[in-house]
């Protein structure tokens, strides 16, 4: 039940701390990580595989992008994100030694559903990631690594989103284990900032009044934009994703480093625009290119909101508004700063007067192709 909240969506965002948490929980083993589930593949079948493809829809495939830059980094296989239903019906290449990993928080999705069973069928080895105990898509699956986001309610999806990400970095630092291709140092600060990560998700809530107060200021925006780059570049993604189906407002989202071959051209006077602000702790090189972008787009009268790590000074005097997320390891902040943008595109539906748990022409589960 809703509890004291006004709506099942406001309830689960307080709920993401959990829900990192839970997923995490009995997945740490005497400072290392360790899935289980992930060994019932077999540790040689694990080291063998020479290709991850990561298959979803909507928002659990922003999630998997998330992951995808992290399994690659620590466990050094090429992972590609792929739409469910574009996957499908490519012919792609599958081999024994290719792992194809499915991402869905009802585990229901036929879109989903109907490409796991495809690369069952083209030989690959399949591993689902799922919310939801007993459903369709994980007895589909070789193995299955649940998220215990817990039942999500609201249309939109927020804590499952988050769980999602939970769930693939556990896969990257399990594999990176098995696979040898990370330091056991590296293995155990990652997990030990992985178990910090609920504490400062905690923190990142406190911004809600913050960003609840700028998406009233905002209810009557024509379009909003979102820029990203690197793990930053699929919560540009998500967080226009969240405000065309909460708010219907037109919202689109970038990989910064494109801005110049295209989309600035959209920028106006008063436009808009959020910038997911990497931190310069991971690439002080991105972290500048992402800067200047914003001071590109300022000088063109862009109205910028960014969200950038404590300390970071940097984007301050270009910055209409800044909302701050603690440091973490810099694959962690799409965590932390998704947070915010799952409570502004609630906010603003809410100030528009919409109900946020039951966008229109939406379902929590698609379970037609
Ligand atoms: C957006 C949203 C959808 C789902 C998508 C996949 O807020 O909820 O984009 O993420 O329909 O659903 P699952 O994860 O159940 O397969």
């Amino acid at each position: 039940e809703k509890g004291g909240w006004s709506s099942f969506m406001a309830k689960e965002i307080t709920e993401n701390p959990d829900a990192v948490a839970n997923t995490v929980r009995g997945r740490v083993v005497d400072g290392l990580v360790n899935v289980p589930e992930l060994s019932e593949l077999g540790d040689d079948v694990l080291r063998g595989i020479n290709r991850i493809i990561l298959i979803a829809c909507g928002t659990a495939s922003y999630a998997g992008m998330v992951g995808s830059y992290a399994i690659e980094a620590w466990a050094r296989i090429p992972v590609e994100v792929q739409l469910s239903h574009e996957f499908r019906y490519r012919d792609p290449v599958i081999t024994p030694e290719t792992l194809v990993v499915s991402i869905s928080q009802s585990g229901e999705t036929m879109d989903t559903l109907m490409a796991v069973k495809f690369a069952r069928e083209a030989g690959a080895r399949t591993l689902s990631i799922c919310n939801t105990q007993g459903s369709t898509i994980p007895r589909e699956s070789d193995a299955v690594v649940y998220t215990h986001a817990g039942p999500e309610v609201a249309v939109a999806s927020t804590k499952a989103f988050v769980a999602q990400i939970t769930a693939l970095y556990l896969v990257g630092l399990h594999l990176g284990r098995v696979r040898s291709t990370l330091a056991d140092a590296e293995l155990r600060r990652l997990a030990r900032e992985l178990q910090e990560l609920p504490a400062k998700v905690t923190e990142v809530l406190k911004t809600g009044p913050a960003v609840a107060q700028l998406a009233k200021w905002m209810s009557d925006s024509q379009a909003v934009l979102f820029l990203g780059r690197n793990v930053g570049y699929p919560i540009a993604l998500e967080g226009a994703l969240k405000l065309k189906e909460l708010a219907y407002i037109h919202a689109e989202g970038f990989a910064a480093g494109e801005l110049k071959h295209g989309p600035i051209a959209l920028i106006d006077h008063g436009q808009p625009v959020f910038v997911v602000v990497p931190s310069p702790r991971g690439s002080a090189l991105i972290h500048s290119k992402v800067v200047s972008n914003i001071q590109e787009i300022r000088a063109r009268g862009a109205r910028v909101i960014v969200i950038a790590e404590l300390g970071d000074a940097s984007v301050l005097p270009y910055a209409d508004e800044v909302i701050t997320i603690p440091l973490a390891d810099p694959m962690f902040e799409p965590i932390l700063a998704v947070i915010p943008l799952q409570i502004f595109a609630m906010e603003l539906a809410d100030a528009k007067g919409l109900d946020v748990d039951q966008p229109r022409n939406l379902a929590k589960s698609v379970t037609v192709e």
